[in-house]
């Protein structure tokens, strides 16, 4: 995925400040609700794009050799964007979509219900992995086992699941780097000791848009992402994705880290 900045302009580093518009916006003076969906997967998903695609397959491979089965699963932030949840579908014997704004979390009922279309070239790549392929209706599974909560990030239950992802949302919730770090701790903190995860962000992100709302991000550099993830983890797998060619400016690459949650 990659996002519409909210300021444009090309030339920025990782070092950039996030927007003068969000100088200190945290995670809570941000009105999540105004989040449009339908705009944000039409800019973001409706294509598979290269770097999506990587991370898919990438997140693909490591569930499928994690010995992962019948496992309580979540994604965080799910926000519209199925293929986090669909990376978990032949291991899951629930999967938790916890998003914090409401348009989203409407979204989100629907296409658990039944998904989209568009939707079915991201579960493609996922079957071109046996462990997948094996699943004949991921549609009917996502519609059996997924179950969508309202609920935030700094806000989940320790321990509860055993796998989980969250993708493109510490860099994403505010423009406050401790509540980035903080958004991560609380992640890997709801998953019990040993479970596999995948979490995904944007590097170097200056905030974003979606349709008519700009949203802040935090312009996060791979090392402290992955210190922030070492706190909690171990056996990481780090992957940098360069954008090919880049959506929009203002952002440098996506960073893809899977392991295991630490006791
Ligand atoms: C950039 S979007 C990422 C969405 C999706 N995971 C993806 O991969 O495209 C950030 C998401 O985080 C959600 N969000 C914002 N604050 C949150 C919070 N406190 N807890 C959980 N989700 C939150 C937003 O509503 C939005 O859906």
């Amino acid at each position: 995925m990659a996002l519409t900045p909210a300021a444009g302009g090309g030339g920025e580093s990782s070092a950039s400040p996030p927007p003068a518009r969000f100088p200190r916006s945290a995670n809570a003076d941000v009105e999540w609700d105004g989040f449009d969906p339908q705009a944000y997967v039409r800019h973001n998903y409706a294509d598979l794009r290269a770097d999506d695609r990587e991370i898919l397959r990438r997140t693909r491979d490591f569930f499928a050799e994690s010995k992962l089965s019948d496992a309580r699963c979540v994604d965080v932030g799910s926000g519209a964007n199925l293929y986090p949840a669909l990376s978990l579908l032949p291991f899951a014997r629930t999967v938790d979509l916890c998003e914090f704004s409401a348009s989203n979390v409407r979204w989100l009922r629907t296409q658990v219900d039944g998904y989209d279309d568009l939707w079915d070239p991201y579960w493609q790549v996922c079957a071109e992995h046996p462990a997948y392929a094996a699943l004949t209706d991921p549609r009917g599974r996502l519609a059996q086992v997924g179950r969508v909560r309202r609920t935030s990030v700094f806000d989940l239950p320790r321990r509860a699941w055993g796998a989980g992802t969250m993708f493109f949302v510490a860099c994403s919730i505010s423009a406050d780097r401790a509540e980035a770090e903080r958004a991560i701790g609380r992640f890997l903190d709801a998953l019990r000791p040993g479970s596999p995860f995948a979490v995904a962000v944007m590097l170097g992100s200056r905030g974003y848009r979606v349709g008519r709302c700009a949203f802040p991000a935090v312009a996060l550099q791979r090392a402290e992402v992955v210190a922030s993830i070492a706190a909690g983890a171990y056996d990481l797998d780090v992957h940098e994705v360069l954008p090919r060619p880049p959506l929009r400016d203002g952002y440098l690459s996506m960073l893809l880290t899977t392991g295991r949650t630490r006791g």
